[in-house]
């Protein structure tokens, strides 16, 4: 039977004419169920979707490794030995941070404990780790095995809360570390991320944010915030890859040598890296937290996305992505749906979490009836994320319908 167009759908139709983002980059899957051919991806804040450039320029790099073997590390178009650097200043501007104070390397956990070693200083009586009470398990299990590392026990040492600022306030001297994500994985909450920065330093602690879903998805100024330390993966807002190279940042005010670091042969100064010398001479940036030489063909795709984000610019992404959350929740509005999310667009991205019964039945229903992909998290939230650069009105209409049948009254 045809499919019959119905008034509020065109009306999405018409906001998509008007307001079209970059869906057209990006390759979008096939639907399974449902009435149209591409899915409706509303779970870019899980994996992102794949720009259609990575596949050429990823090819490049196989390519120069079948054309050049090794001698691509100096004569491959992009040479292997500093390719990281081509991705230290995009890096930067999405994060709002000086270049020498980002670096792209490991994955998001790897660099949170990398910074820990640095940043987690537990001495005297100041030994408390403050994070979120829905901090995301890997954060949890990272905080608490650092807390183990120093010998101290993590049910005393790790506190959760969900009030950060009066747990500042309450246990202030003995305080080490404050560590939360800038938008909450669960909720969508958008943190103050520059007020919570300055009470922790006031009350004396270390502050450092998991960005995993703020990056890509919100405006950042992590130098100017004063923030100590963060760290990234490119997976989600990024459109990365799965598992792609993740990011991290450390304040300029740290990057002078005095902190205790990891190292391996990637925290020299480039200049000195092979002169095979058994001391290490590391450079005054976050370069000197690597450890490892990069993993070029995982940091291509990586590169080809930040490229796009520069092309766009946050700004116009961040305006597109207020209208496009807030014309989702028009229409959740009416069917009566719990959304956690907070209301106000200055706390949140582009994610909605709803609270439902079956959260996971849901988003196994509205993918094989509807083609729309959300995803869930146990046992009773279903997130939904209309990514700017590639989601549309209509994405959000079909979600919006699929829901309202599937649950509404
Ligand atoms: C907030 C947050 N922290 C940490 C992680 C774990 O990241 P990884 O497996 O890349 O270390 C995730 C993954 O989704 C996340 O959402």
């Amino acid at each position: 039977m045809a499919h019959i167009e119905d008034p509020a759908e065109a009306e999405a139709r018409r906001l998509d004419a008007g307001d079209p983002g970059h869906r057209e980059l990006f390759l979008v899957p096939p639907a399974e169920g449902g009435d149209y051919p591409e899915t409706a991806y509303l779970a870019g804040n899980s994996l992102g979707l794949q720009p259609r450039a990575v596949r050429g320029e990823l090819l490049e790099e196989l390519d120069a490794w079948a054309r050049l073997g090794v001698e691509g590390h100096l004569e491959a178009e992009r040479p292997w030995l500093p390719y990281h650097e081509l991705l230290r200043e995009p890096a930067a501007r999405l994060v709002g941070a000086l270049p020498g104070e980002t670096v792209v390397m490991n994955s998001l956990t790897v660099n949170l404990h990398l910074l820990m070693v640095s940043f987690y200083r537990p001495a005297g009586g100041r030994t408390l780790i403050v994070v979120e009470d829905t901090a995301f398990p890997s954060d949890s299990y990272a905080v608490r095995s650092q807390a183990a590392f120093h010998g101290l026990d993590p049910d005393v040492t790790v506190v959760r809360t969900d009030d950060p600022r009066a747990t500042i306030r309450e246990h202030g001297d003995r305080i080490a570390l404050v560590l939360l994500g800038g938008v909450n994985y669960l909720t969508g909450e958008l943190m103050d991320i520059p007020g919570i920065t300055a009470a922790g330093h006031a009350a004396g602690a270390v502050v450092g944010w998991d960005l995993a879903h703020a990056v890509g998805n919100v405006p950042l100024r992590l130098h100017e915030w004063g923030v100590d330390f963060a760290a990234w993966c490119s997976y989600k807002y990024l459109n990365g890859g799965p598992g792609a190279v993740a990011g991290a940042f450390v304040h300029e005010r740290h990057t002078g040598g005095a902190l205790p670091r990891f190292e391996g042969w990637w925290s020299t100064e480039p200049a000195t890296r092979f002169e095979m010398a058994p001391v290490s001479r590391p450079p005054r940036t976050a370069d000197a937290w690597q450890v490892s030489n990069p993993p070029i063909l995982a940091m291509s795709p990586v590169r080809t996305s930040l490229e796009l984000f520069d092309t766009v610019g946050m700004p116009a992404l961040r305006a597109r992505s207020e209208r496009l959350t807030e014309y989702l929740q028009t229409l959740l509005d009416p069917i009566g749906v719990e959304i956690v999310t907070p209301r106000d667009p200055a706390r949140r991205g582009c994610q909605l979490s709803l609270r439902v019964a079956d959260a996971g039945g849901l988003s196994k229903a509205l993918r094989h009836r509807y083609g729309v992909i959300a995803d869930s998290r146990e046992p009773d939230i279903l997130r939904l994320a209309p990514v700017p650069l590639y989601c549309t009105y209509h994405d959000c209409w079909r979600a919006a319908a699929a829901i309202a049948r599937e649950v509404g009254p």
